[in-house]
């Protein structure tokens, strides 16, 4: 469903994403792990059309990123990490929109329903501007989702979201999943990446440093058992001397 080969982008002189080469199957929900600055960002942004790679290739359902930009976005949905609404409709109003321009069935129950999982139907008419950033994120959530997308893009889903909200996101995904759509999505928590995924690809300074299940990666050391370990390990350890050098400084200081 989501193919790269040698995708790569960079900033001026930094390599931001380094020839990546990724397959993530149809029906198969992804998880791409990687400390922050890392490059996951940019990779889902060039995968929906929105930066273009500065070499290599991308390809969604068969159809090429750089060729057939339209193609991928009648299919895909995205939810970005900075997602624009605006900001003088109601959340409503904000879903009928998505909804309109997707050409949704049933938009309204599909709408209401969706304000009711989430808990903002009391506040389905407020204008977004009002909206916390909690809120916010619920209701790009549903933008990213309300058209039935066959691959769905999600940059940091569960940021910002209460404990139950999180839940409710992660269950939604599962269950997305399970009706065949792809999912590809970040995260730099290893919970929601080890709870939840199919596969799991990790990134540091823009290279692909590890790729498979939990338990692949686990592989045979026993004495690794968690994904945290295994994630620590691959991207330099924990920082234990530093905080101590830190904590020591301040004291010195003082
Ligand atoms: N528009 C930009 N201009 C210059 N550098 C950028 C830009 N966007 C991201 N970067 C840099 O590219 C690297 C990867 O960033 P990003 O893809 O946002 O990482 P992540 O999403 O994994 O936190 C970082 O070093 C970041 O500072
Ligand atoms: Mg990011």
């Amino acid at each position: 469903m989501i193919t790269t080969t040698e995708l790569t982008k960079n900033y001026g002189d930094l390599i931001a994403v380094d020839k990546l080469n990724l397959h993530v199957e149809p029906g198969e929900l992804f998880v791409f792990l990687g400390p922050n600055g890392a490059g996951k960002t940019t990779t889902i942004k060039m995968l929906t059309g929105l930066l273009h790679p500065t070499s290599g290739k991308a390809a969604v359902a068969g159809m090429d990123i750089v060729e057939n930009p339209l193609g991928v976005k009648r299919i895909m949905g995205y939810l970005p990490e900075n997602p624009f609404l605006y900001d003088k409709l109601t959340g409503r109003e904000f879903l009928e929109f998505v909804a309109d321009v997707h050409g949704v069935d049933k938009k309204r129950d599909k709408i209401g329903r969706f304000m009711e999982l989430f808990e903002l139907i009391n506040s389905r008419d407020e204008m977004i501007e009002g909206y916390s950033l909690g809120m916010r994120k619920k209701i790009a959530i549903g933008a990213a989702l309300i058209h039935d997308p066959k691959v769905v893009f999600l940059d940091e889903p569960t940021g910002g979201l209460d404990p139950k909200s999180a839940r409710i996101m992660k269950d939604l995904l599962q269950s997305i999943r399970s009706r065949g759509t792809t999912v590809f999505m970040t995260t730099h928590i290893l919970e929601v990446a080890e709870k939840m995924c199919d596969r799991v690809g990790i990134i540091n300074n823009g290279s692909l440093i590890a790729v498979g299940t939990v338990s692949e990666l686990r592989g045979e050391d026993i004495e690794t058992s968690s994904l945290e370990d295994i994630f620590l390990n691959l991207t330099g350890g924990t920082q234990q001397e530093q905080i101590s050098l830190f904590l020591d400084n301040v004291t010195d200081d003082s």
